[in-house]
C-alpha cells in the first residue's frame, strides 16, 4: 500500500510538477500549486492533509496560514480563519490576515528607538507609530519555500532574508517558520531568527479566527479563557503605558472563560482606549494551555499554546466589512479574533518590559501551537 501510495504521488510530480508535491507518507501530503509572483519570486499555495483527512492551506506570500478546515461537533467541516483567494488580493487587501509578522510585531511608540547608543527611526504606518515592523515588513515578502521531507506530520518551511537595515531594524536577519500541520489538528509554528549584529526582535503570526466559519457573524458569542494575571495598559495611540495591571476584578479577568461580548461595552478606561479587546496580556506560562477559545453553537475549540511572554487578544475591531475574502465572505467589525503571542509591544521603548535583544550569539527560537478540537 505504502508503495503504492509513494508511486501514485511520483507519477503525479512527474506529470504535474509544479502543482503536485510529495512527503513522505501517502496520507501525510503537502500539494503545491502557484499563485503567481512577487517581485520576481515565486509564490504558491500550500494544501497541508492531516491523517484525518483535515485540511489547511498556507502561502509563502508573506508566510501566511490561508485556510484552516475543521470539524464541528457534528463534523461538518469549514473554514475557520481570514483568507483571500488569490495573491492580488492578498497583496491589495488587509496586510495582516493569517500573516507571520515582524521585524517587530505590533507597535513602536512614534517610530524609534535606541540601542547600543544609536536612534533608529522607522516608518510611521500607525499613525503616530510603527505598527508590525513598518509597510514593508515580513507580512508583505515572498518568502522562501520549502516542502520538508521525513517528517511526522505535512511540514513546509518558509525562510526570509532580511536585508540590513530593511525598514530601518539593523542586522543582517534570517527569519524561519516551519508549519507543521499534526493529526491531532495541531498547527506547530517554530520559528528561528538569526542576526549579524545587534537587534530587537518580535514575531507571531496575526490569524483572525472565527469558530462559527469565517464570514459567519461576529465573534461576541465565542468564549474565552486566557491564563494571564495581569495586561499592559495603553494610551490612546496603543502603546503601552509601561504600567503592569492585575486583571482582578476587571473586564480583563479571562482566567474563568468569558464571552467575548459580556464585558466589551463596560465603562472601563482601557475598553475605551482599545476600542474592545486590543491589549498585550501577560501570560502566567504554567499550564500547558495559555489561552482557549470555544464557541458553544458549533462545539468548535482553539487552544492557545506558547512559549512566549505575551498574547495580544484583538476583537476584530478595525474591521469594516470592506474586505471580501475566501469563497465571497465578508469581514465584518468583530467577525473575526487574533490571539497573537508575542513579546510586549514597545519593549525597545519600555526598560521594564522583558528584552527583544537579538544578538548574533543566541539565535531567537520560539513555537506556538494552534489546536482545534470540538466538545
Ligand atoms: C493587531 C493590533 C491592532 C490592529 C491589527 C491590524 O495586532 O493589535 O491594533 O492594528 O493588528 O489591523
Amino acid at each position: 500500500m505504502l508503495k503504492q501510495g509513494l508511486f501514485i504521488c511520483a507519477v503525479l510530480v512527474l506529470t504535474m510538477p509544479g502543482i503536485f508535491s510529495c512527503v513522505n507518507n501517502k496520507k501525510d501530503m503537502v500539494t503545491t500549486e502557484s499563485l503567481g509572483t512577487f517581485e520576481g519570486k515565486d509564490v504558491f499555495l500550500y494544501t497541508l492533509t492531516n491523517k484525518k483527512g483535515d485540511v489547511i492551506r498556507i502561502t509563502n506570500y508573506g508566510a501566511s496560514i490561508v485556510e484552516i478546515n475543521v470539524p464541528d461537533r457534528d463534523g461538518q467541516k469549514t473554514n475557520v480563519t481570514f483568507g483571500y483567494d488569490d495573491l492580488d488580493s492578498y497583496i491589495k487587501g488587509d496586510p495582516y490576515f493569517g500573516k507571520v509578522v515582524g521585524q517587530y510585531a505590533n507597535r513602536i511608540a512614534k517610530g524609534r528607538f535606541s540601542l547600543d547608543g544609536v536612534e533608529y527611526t522607522l516608518a510611521i504606518n500607525n499613525e503616530p507609530n510603527t505598527l508590525h515592523g513598518g509597510p514593508t515588513g515580513w507580512h508583505s515578502r515572498a518568502w522562501d519555500p520549502e516542502v520538508l521531507k521525513n517528517t511526522d506530520y505535512p511540514a513546509v518551511k518558509f525562510t526570509y532574508h532580511k536585508p540590513d537595515m530593511e525598514e530601518g531594524y539593523p542586522g543582517n536577519v534570517v527569519a524561519e517558520v516551519v508549519y507543521t500541520w499534526t493529526d491531532d489538528n495541531e498547527i506547530i509554528m517554530d520559528y528561528k531568527v538569526t542576526t549579524d549584529r545587534n537587534t530587537v526582535i518580535n514575531i507571531t503570526n496575526h490569524a483572525y479566527f472565527n469558530l462559527h466559519g469565517s464570514g459567519q457573524g461576529d465573534i461576541l458569542d465565542h468564549e474565552i479563557l486566557i491564563r494571564a494575571s495581569a495586561f499592559t495598559p495603553v494610551d490612546s495611540t496603543l502603546i503601552p503605558t509601561g504600567e503592569l495591571r492585575s486583571v482582578e476584578g476587571t473586564p480583563f479577568d479571562f482566567r474563568t472563560p468569558h464571552l467575548t461580548g459580556e464585558r466589551i461595552g463596560d465603562e472601563y478606561d482601557q475598553l475605551k482606549l482599545g476600542r474592545g479587546y486590543d491589549h498585550n496580556f501577560i501570560l502566567d506560562n504554567i499550564e500547558e494551555v495559555d489561552a482557549e477559545v470555544y464557541d458553544p453553537s458549533t462545539g468548535r475549540v482553539l487552544q492557545v499554546i506558547t512559549d512566549q511572554p505575551g498574547v495580544q487578544f484583538y476583537t476584530g475591531n478595525f474591521l469594516d466589512g470592506t474586505q471580501t475574502g475566501r469563497g465571497g465572505k465578508v469581514y465584518a467589525y468583530r467577525s473575526g479574533l487574533c490571539l497573537e503571542t508575542q513579546h510586549f509591544p514597545d519593549s525597545p521603548n519600555q526598560p521594564g518590559f522583558p528584552s527583544v535583544l537579538l544578538t548574533p550569539e543566541e539565535p531567537f527560537l520560539s513555537s506556538t501551537i494552534y489546536r482545534f478540537s470540538v466538545r
